[in-house]
């Protein structure tokens, strides 16, 4: 495995750091003169590993956490603010401003995605454009949402007129595997619904964030975005006990997202919308076209290093074909090239985490240990920012690798008789976000599809798990997910049904006539936008 590549190409040297001395608050990008943290990359620029110095961020404190909550809040302004009684025509032009100035910083983004969390360089390109389809996918949703919402009905002789309002302030926290993409698809329905947010980038992928600071900082009112840096348990846990957060838009894990809630004094008030931790299992059955069956398991549990909270993170494979699907799979696993994000053909990459490839490597020893063997040559092959995936079998119950979210390149293969064993294991466990099901008799598919369904939220036919398209709803049960993101459904969880209903009589008709005819309100309004 070749351990220190220096061949960068000369658009993705770093040539200068990026110091990021700014953050945002109350529509200033202030000037920090504090600590700051280094972020390095782990990727090396030079013959001899070490990680390379990308930059340095503001380690902000609790004053400053503080200080954009107030910002926060005040824009909010107890939905008195401009922002969320804005007409929809207007936030949408905000929102637009926002993205035609986002486009023209997609080479910078790019670049910083690939050398700070080693994401290939079309996959990089692909979190980014589908960032901006997202944006104005959102777009085109809240104009439909409008659109539906632009009429009175009547009930029972009482008129009303309904539409989704906005829920408060969100506290916005990404992770690092899509560091743009996941906390966007948060963000931007959290602000065209009329919310105003505060928003932390996670520990890895942050400055790829900077590019983009302007343009938040001149296409919405100040205080809408707010975006301070630093150490979640410094800056999270004082906005949190301050019980004025009305959402928690997180995705990450549980863990996390339990302490934040908890701190949270209001429990009422407190919405969630949380995206986390899964453990998908890939199901092969005795007929499954074997060829299909292992290309998507590569791409399932392999695709970005297996960093993804939709990986097949676990494979049970039928005892009449494990053997065979086991020897296919460990070749293709070991034909995989290991290379820098920017590198043709790349597959596997660096892991951004410093600890990862010893944790991974904890993982299969404690495996080993315990009866299972890696299967592919390469296997555990170790570098400094590094660790080959290991096919390890047979895995069983009592193995850390079959209960930890291993978030990385191992991948377990559990061998079945019956199809009851990954049922009742996919009952037992925490996470019930989606499973890949291979098989093609529909008297064995039929029933195992009706009972899946409804131990996860995404059931996928012959194909690896994957959030998109983005028009699906992505959600998930126990400690998967809270609330529904998609295009659509983002809005929905960051808004709330609220209305304005009177009696059907003369005197009520005329007022409501005449706030039609002034367009004076803009919550009672029929007008379309097209
Ligand atoms: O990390 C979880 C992401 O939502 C996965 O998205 O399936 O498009 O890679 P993806």
């Amino acid at each position: 495995m070749t351990e220190t590549l220096t061949n960068i190409p000369e658009a993705y040297k770093i040539k200068s750091l990026l110091h990021q001395t700014t953050y945002l608050v109350d529509g200033e990008l202030k000037q920090w003169q504090g600590a700051t943290t280094e972020i390095y990359s782990t990727i090396s620029s030079t013959e001899t590993y070490e990680p390379t110095l990308l930059g340095t961020i503001p380690q902000l404190g609790e004053t400053e956490a503080l200080e954009a909550l107030n910002s926060a809040t005040t824009a909010y302004n107890n939905g008195q603010g401009l922002w969320p009684t804005m007409k929809v025509e207007a936030r949408i032009a905000c929102l637009e401003k926002f993205v035609k100035q986002m486009k023209t910083k997609r080479d910078e983004v790019v670049k910083l995605l690939m050398w700070e969390i080693g994401k290939t360089l079309p996959d990089s390109q692909k979190e980014f454009d589908r960032t901006v389809d997202y944006i104005y996918d959102t777009i085109e949703a809240y104009k439909d949402l409008d659109r539906d919402a632009a009429r009175f009905e009547k009930n029972s002789g009482v008129y009303a007129h309904i539409r989704r309002g906005p829920l408060g302030v969100v506290l916005c926290l990404g992770p690092y595997n899509y560091p743009l993409n996941e906390t966007f698809c948060l963000l931007i329905p959290a602000l065209i619904m009329g919310n105003t947010a505060i928003f932390k980038p996670a520990k890895l992928g942050v400055l790829l964030l900077s590019p983009l600071l302007e343009a938040f900082q001149n296409s919405f009112p100040k205080g809408v975005v707010n975006v301070v840096y630093g150490r979640g348990r410094v800056l999270a846990a004082p906005i949190m006990k301050s019980g004025k957060v009305d959402v928690l838009a997180l995705i990450g894990n549980s863990t996390s997202a339990n302490a934040l809630q908890s701190q949270h004094p209001k429990g009422n008030r407190l919405r969630m919308v949380l995206g986390l931790e899964a453990k998908n299992p890939a199901i092969v059955l005795p007929d499954a076209d074997l060829d299909l069956a292992v290309e998507e398991c590569i791409a399932g549990t392999l695709s970005f290093n297996g960093q993804r909270c939709t990986a097949l993170k676990v494979l049970y494979v039928h005892e009449s074909i494990v053997e065979e699907f086991n020897r296919r799979f460990a070749y293709k696993v070991d034909q995989l090239k290991f290379a820098n994000p920017w590198d043709e053909g790349a597959k596997l990459t660096p892991l951004p985490e410093t600890d990862k490839p010893a944790y991974i490597q904890e993982l299969i020893s404690d495996a080993t240990d315990k009866g299972a063997k890696v299967l592919n040559t390469k296997g555990g092959q170790t570098s400094e920012n590094f660790i080959f995936p290991a096919v390890l079998y047979p895995v069983a119950k009592g193995m850390r690798v079959f209960e930890e979210e291993q978030f990385g390149p191992v991948i377990p293969v559990v061998p079945f008789s019956d199809i009851e064993e990954p049922l009742n294991d996919m009952a037992a466990s925490d996470y019930g976000q989606q499973v890949s099901l291979f098989g093609k008799n529909v008297t064995t598919l039929a029933p195992l599809i009706d009972a899946l369904v409804n131990l996860v939220c995404r059931v996928n036919l012959n194909s690896s798990c994957q959030r998109g398209p983005d028009v699906y709803p992505f959600t998930g049960r126990k400690d998967s997910a809270v609330a529904t993101l998609s295009v659509t459904d983002a809005l929905r969880s960051f808004s709330i049904r609220t209305f304005v209903a009177s009696k059907d009589n003369a005197y009520n008709n005329a007022i409501l006539n005449e706030l039609l005819d002034q367009k004076a309100s803009n919550f009672i309004s029929t007008d379309y936008i097209l």
